[in-house]
């Protein structure tokens, strides 16, 4: 599999994902700003993969005080860490991210000790998200069935985590189970997450996906197609609440209606314990010229208003469960996520 980002030569190289299937390319940050530009732009996206990009930012904001022998490091680095903090509203990954970080910054510490310290907190977040991936992927599969019809939207996989991925690291445990499953990936518009990640990442990987556009999901449930729905969260609310990629509340719907079980699928690091309802989520509006247009591509009239949110939130009863790597939160609500949560 194609790594979603590395360290080398004090620089972080992130896989170019608005490039995929295309081209494989990756892009080079040298210092924060490019990193934000990239979280931005997607070059990096899905909510653990910008919580460790991030980090890696305030990494490359404490090399930048080492090289260039900046007086006051720690004013520099929390400068730094305040403007990763607003590249995306919605996923909370990248505030546990940076408060991770932030923690290690302290007065007494040189420039050197900064950057050696936040190298590594960088390094294992992402070596963790690995792991945590893997676990959550062991615990969720036992919920696929053998010959299971899967439906899953947008992409939760290794390009949006350290590697092995939330949703599809399910799926991937699932499949390495030996279980004959069979994926449909949602397209996933207006940037095509489903088609240009999910689909690419399964085929890679020789799990059987089929590709569908957003408004097929209803058909294929109709048909029996589908067993049981699973996605990945940006983040969770105290009560259960998730943010996802806009589309995932319309599939959750319409799971409830053919009584197909909704399965979400996202590490601890996703929960925001401050918020108690999916109202007081902050979702990104993005640019309109993403509805608008195609890659460029103009597909409706110039200048018609759009609507462009980048998110959308299912409310906890509608959500079957949530596999975390700490268990399964079963029909989630406050009492049900903090115990899972907050135990150790
Ligand atoms: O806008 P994106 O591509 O960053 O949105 C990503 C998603 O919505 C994912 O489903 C979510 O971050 C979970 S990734 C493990």
């Amino acid at each position: 599999m194609i790594e979603t980002m590395r360290w080398e030569d004090n620089a972080l190289i992130l896989l170019d994902q608005t490039k995929l299937p295309l081209e494989i390319s990756f892009y080079t940050c040298q210092n924060y700003q490019d990193v934000i530009h990239a979280i931005k732009g997607l070059v990096v996206r899905g909510a653990p993969a910008i919580g460790a990009a991030a980090a890696y930012g305030m990494a490359l904001a404490a090399w930048e005080c080492c090289r260039k022998d900046i007086k006051n490091c720690r004013e520099y680095l929390l400068k730094a860490a305040d403007e990763l903090a607003v590249s995306r509203p919605t996923a909370v990954n990248l505030f546990w991210a940076l408060d991770r970080v932030k923690e290690l910054i302290t007065g007494d510490k040189s420039s050197q000790q900064l950057f050696y310290d936040i190298l590594a907190a960088a390094d294992s977040i992402l070596r963790d998200d690995v792991i945590i991936n893997k676990k959550m992927g062991s615990i969720g599969a036992r919920l696929i069935p053998q010959k299971a019809g899967i439906l899953t939207h947008c992409n939760a996989g290794a390009f949006a985590t350290g590697g092995y991925g939330t949703a599809l690291g399910v799926i991937r445990a699932a499949h390495e189970e030996g279980k004959e499953i069979k994926v449909f990936a949602d397209e996933t518009r207006p940037l095509l997450q489903g088609a240009r990640l999910t689909a690419f990442e399964l085929m890679e990987e020789h799990i059987p996906v089929t590709l569908i556009t957003d408004n097929m999901a209803g058909y294929v449930m109709y048909k029996g197609l589908v067993d049981l729905v699973i996605v990945g969260a940006d983040r969770i609310t105290a009560r259960g609440d998730v943010a996802n990629k806009i589309g995932t509340y319309s599939l959750a719907v319409l799971a409830k209606e053919h009584n197909i079980p909704f399965y979400v699928a996202a590490p601890v690091s996703t929960f925001d314990l401050t918020l108690k309802s999916g109202n007081e989520i902050p979702i990104e509006e993005r640019n309109a010229q993403e509805v608008r247009e195609i890659f460029g591509y103009q597909t409706a009239p110039l200048n018609v208003p759009v609507l462009n949110p980048a998110f959308d939130v299912t409310p906890h009863y509608l959500v079957s469960a949530i596999i975390t790597e700490r268990g399964i939160i079963y029909s989630p609500n406050e009492d049900a996520v903090r115990k899972i949560i907050l135990s150790s």
